[in-house]
């Protein structure tokens, strides 16, 4: 339980820090100490109504060495030094090998539990913040990257060279380009999840490093390119951005997401249990969670990273419907494979190997980039395929 905890609060970091619940994982990994705790006192009752056990039986034994040799001393088979020296070297070896397998066990744990701990503690957060770090008041939503280069290792080669843009509030930017190409990597720069190794990025004119990441990330409505939902109902999963939603709040973004349907068909509703010890969910179905979760917190920004690939073409089209009237309000990030989605969107980006290829709209694009071109009637799925 406690693993599963932890795992899943470190599998899922990602949503954990793009919803600012640190403190709140916290407490459940506390809880889950807790529920160990008392598992370990019971053991701990057990061991200890055991050992009277296995000390009555090294003590039954001694008798019957006592015995049997109390016999064969009388019958002049052993002197009474053999018996005492046999039963000295016997007690003597018996509790030092009791003991060795004790230790040898608890060195075992101790040893695998240091190795893991130390792979943590070595393991440095990839963003830090300044100390005295502003407060990003409420934003309208002016994103620009200004010659961001960016590398996962000092060392190795940069996954993006020099990406410049500017996103005005409101504004739909598709991101397109070949898988590796970069577009996750773009968009994980904006909360902050890694830092940009030169260049700045900027929102509303603050330096997105000089602005605390509580601040930054409340404004942010992320849906990672792979969904991770927590072993907790529904309704907990979608109000975790947003704890103290009232359950109209949460049902407006399901429907928004097309998820409130299906969520309806369960039994207990919005207080199913997904994962591992609940329902399983299709891929679509955990990504319009996912969409719910991420329009609850209201961003400002929102970002939609490859969120509908495993949703059928009727309820993509639904969902963006239903997105229409909020793209418009805020700043949108979507990585998208369907025609519609890009070619209405106000910027079209075309990443080639973390580079800017072609930055327009659609009809620009059409008449410039020929790499467009190429994607628009290659890749990108017709409005009529599943
Ligand atoms: N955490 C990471 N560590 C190191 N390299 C990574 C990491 N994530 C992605 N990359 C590399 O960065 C490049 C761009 O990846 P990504 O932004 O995910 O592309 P896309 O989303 O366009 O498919 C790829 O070459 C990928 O292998
Ligand atoms: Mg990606």
């Amino acid at each position: 339980m406690l693993n599963t905890r932890l795992q899943e609060s470190i599998t899922g970091i990602r949503v954990v820090k793009a919803f600012a619940r640190e403190v709140f994982e916290e407490e459940r990994f506390a809880e889950s100490n807790r529920d160990l705790r008392d598992i370990n006192l019971r053991t701990g009752k057990y061991i200890a109504s055991g050992m009277p056990l296995i000390f009555a039986m090294a003590n039954i034994s001694t008798l019957v060495v006592v015995w049997a040799g109390g016999y064969q001393v009388l019958a002049n088979y052993l002197t009474i030094g053999e018996l005492v020296a046999f039963m000295s070297y016997l007690m003597m070896s018996m509790f030092p090998m009791m003991m060795l397998g004790m230790f040898l066990v608890t060195i075992a744990q101790a040893a695998a539990c240091a190795t893991r701990i130390f792979e943590v503690l070595d393991a440095s957060s990839e963003t830090v913040e300044k100390p005295g770090a502003a407060t990003l008041p409420p934003i309208q939503g002016k994103l620009i990257f200004e010659n961001v280069t960016f590398r996962y290792f000092k060392a190795i080669a940069p996954v993006l060279s020099r990406v410049s843009f500017t996103a005005l509030p409101g504004q739909t930017i598709a991101l397109l380009g070949a898988t590796g190409s970069g577009k996750s990597t773009v968009i994980n720069l904006i909360p902050r999840f890694y830092d940009v190794s030169e260049g700045r990025i900027t929102i509303d004119g603050y330096d997105i490093r000089d602005i605390t990441l509580e601040s930054l990330r409340r404004q942010i409505g992320i849906v990672l390119q792979e969904v991770i939902l927590f072993g907790a109902t529904i309704r907990e999963n979608i109000a975790y951005g947003k704890p103290e939603a009232t359950d109209s709040e949460i049902i407006e973004a399901a429907r928004t997401a097309a998820a409130h349907p299906f969520i309806e068909s369960f039994p207990e509703s919005y207080n199913t249990v997904v994962g591992e010890r609940g329902v399983t969910l299709s891929g679509g179905q955990k990504q319009r969670i996912a969409i719910a979760r991420a329009l609850l917190v209201d961003p400002r920004i929102l970002i939609l990273d490859d969120s509908m690939s495993s949703v059928d073409f009727k309820t993509e089209s639904k969902i963006q419907q239903a997105l229409e009237r909020l793209r418009r309000e805020r700043l949108c990030f979507v990585i998208a494979q369907r025609i519609s989605t890009v070619k209405n969107a106000d910027q079209i980006m075309v990443l080639d190997k973390g580079e800017i290829a072609a930055l327009g709209n659609h009809k620009s694009l059409m008449a410039e980039s020929p790499l467009y071109a190429d994607i628009y009637y290659s890749q990108l799925k017709p409005e009529t395929a599943g």
